[in-house]
């Protein structure tokens, strides 16, 4: 398989990238959740939010070499026989995805960064402090990134949804192309594809 998406397939790199990040991000869903919850006795007190920084910071890394791989590698086309309106849902909720990881991160940063101290991360490497200058900033950081992690939540959902209504519905190979196949190893592709060459004849 080629590191590049072609017309009608995705490349390893894309989706490493995707089954990479899709249980990291879910993970720190659940990581934030339950780290709230703890208590100054807690053995995980401390570990807890440590992990969870390191984690999302890594991953912000992750999401900036997405976006630019994607800039350089269109992803390969909808599925034959999408409606236009599908088509047209699945570029926002994508382009919805990335924007809300990068609020979400780049809140969490600004929470863990307002009172000046740098973020470690895993003991590798420090991320320094930059802006502490927003009023309330700790708070409404907080507030955002609360809000902002639900809400990726419900996307998330809608979007894995989707694949599967892909996958055992309509039958395509939506969610095929995000394991390695290609758009002609689904019967509608594979006429799509017959047709194609008919038409070039
Ligand atoms: C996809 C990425 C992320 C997700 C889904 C996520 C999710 C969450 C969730 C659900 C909470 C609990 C919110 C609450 O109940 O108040 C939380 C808290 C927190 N997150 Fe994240 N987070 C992400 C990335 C980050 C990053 C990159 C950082 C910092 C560099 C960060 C720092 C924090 C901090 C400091 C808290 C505690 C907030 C507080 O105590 O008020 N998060 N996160």
């Amino acid at each position: 398989m080629s590191a590049r998406n072609s017309k009608s397939q995705y490349g390893w790199v894309a989706i490493a990238l995707h089954w990479l990040m899709a249980p990291a991000i879910i993970g720190l869903f659940f990581l934030g959740w339950w780290m709230r919850s703890l208590t100054y006795y807690d053995a995980w007190y401390r570990e807890g939010p440590a992990l969870h920084k390191s984690i999302g910071l890594l991953l912000l890394g992750l999401l900036l070499v997405r976006l630019l791989w994607k800039l350089a590698n269109p992803s390969p086309a909808a599925e034959p026989g999408t409606p236009r309106w599908q088509a047209q849902a699945a570029r926002l909720v994508h382009g919805g995805l990335y924007l809300l990881l990068l609020v979400i991160m780049t809140s969490g940063y600004l929470i863990s960064t307002a009172d000046g101290r740098p973020i470690e991360v895993f003991g590798w490497f420090n991320v320094p402090a930059s802006i502490q200058s927003i009023p309330h900033q700790e708070d409404i950081a907080g507030q955002v990134h609360k809000l902002l992690a639900w809400s990726l939540m419900a996307v998330v959902a809608a979007h894995g949804l989707a694949a599967l209504k892909h996958h055992f519905i309509d039958r395509d190979a939506t969610l095929r192309k995000m394991l390695g196949r290609s758009s002609g190893d689904s019967a509608a592709g594979r006429a799509q594809m017959a047709q194609g060459a008919d038409s070039r004849k």
